[in-house]
């Protein structure tokens, strides 16, 4: 049995500057906003410890008091709540607040998100770690990081979330070009391209914001230049590692079929939000109705 049989820590980026949501995120990070009633970030971290994760470092950046406040006590609202004996608040307000071991670093310049994986390598150490995007929400009830987690430890080698896109929204994500294995849902990466023009994708497997990582990133990452956008990217660095398996392991894609909601881009952030509300008991019965009546006055006009 090796040593990293159980992997413990999650690194979350949230240092993003948001543009694509201004002016929303002009004083408040974009992981904030709330899908239904729970902010993004919220999500991403019951998936962490859902999965086994129990450290989480998140990756902060301007504005990061929000975040830090959300997953802390908050005294003068726990009490009113206890005074007025409103159990059932009172444990909304404390869901986030026990949820895991929560640490924080703040990127400074907010570089690239290959820039702000490298800022948890002292916290991570020599282990492998998962790193979950906060703006990135995988549905609860569709399997992903576990999944990860486990190739991680049966292959030794690091892993990403593989998505499969329609060939005209390619261009939005890195795409894979992918080799298959002994496995159905798994494949071996052979090379990665950011934000490829849809006639120079190698493949419509788009990365996703789910990896589970070996800490040789950290040592890649060191010495990536900043590429597309002149960020430094994590696309560049798990490229590098891709094509030297005998140093690094390799990289691997898990594939994922279920349903996935960026939160960072506003159609699809409508879409969560209604998606999600819809499959609620507290929400679902009064919405689905009024959404079907609105959709049929739509095909009217
Ligand atoms: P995005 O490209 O979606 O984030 O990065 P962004 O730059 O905030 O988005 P727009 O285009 O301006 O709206 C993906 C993830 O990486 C994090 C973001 O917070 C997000 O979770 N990130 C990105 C950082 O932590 N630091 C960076 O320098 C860049």
């Amino acid at each position: 049995m090796r040593m990293t049989e159980r992997i413990t820590k999650a690194v979350i980026p949230a240092a993003g500057l948001g543009t694509r949501f201004l002016p929303a995120t002009k004083a408040m990070p974009k992981e904030m906003l709330p899908v239904v009633d729970k902010p993004a970030i919220q999500y991403v971290v019951e998936e962490a410890v859902e999965a086994g994760l129990t450290d989480v470092l998140m990756i902060t950046g301007r504005n990061k008091n929000a975040l830090e406040n959300h997953f802390d006590r908050v005294a003068e609202l726990e009490a009113t709540l206890v005074a007025k004996g409103d159990t059932a608040k009172l444990e909304k307000v404390n869901q986030s607040t026990d949820l895991a071991d929560m640490h924080y670093v703040r990127q400074g310049d907010p570089l690239g998100l290959g820039h702000a994986v490298l800022r948890a390598k002292m916290h991570v150490g020599r282990e492998p770690f998962a790193v979950l995007l906060g703006d990135d929400i995988i549905d609860a009830r569709d399997v992903l990081l576990a999944r990860m987690l486990e190739e991680q430890i049966a292959r030794n080698a690091s892993i990403v979330a593989l998505l499969e896109v329609d060939p005209d929204s390619i261009h939005l994500y890195g795409a894979a070009a992918v080799e298959a294995t002994d496995e159905d849902d798994v494949v071996r990466i052979t090379g990665l391209v950011e934000k490829p023009a849809k006639e120079d994708a190698p493949s419509n497997y788009a990365v996703i914001g789910r990896y589970v990582l070996k800490p040789d990133v950290f040592d890649v990452l060191e010495h990536t230049q900043p590429g597309k956008g002149g960020e430094i990217q994590l696309t560049d660095a798990l490229m590098e590692m891709a094509a030297d398996v005998e140093g690094t392991g390799g990289v691997y894609g898990v594939i994922f079929r279920g349903r996935r909601y960026d939160t960072g881009d506003k159609l699809d952030y409508i879409k969560a939000v209604i998606q999600l509300a819809a499959d609620r008991d507290d929400l679902g019965p009064e919405l689905k109705p009024w959404l079907a009546e609105y959709v049929a006055g739509l095909g009217r006009d």
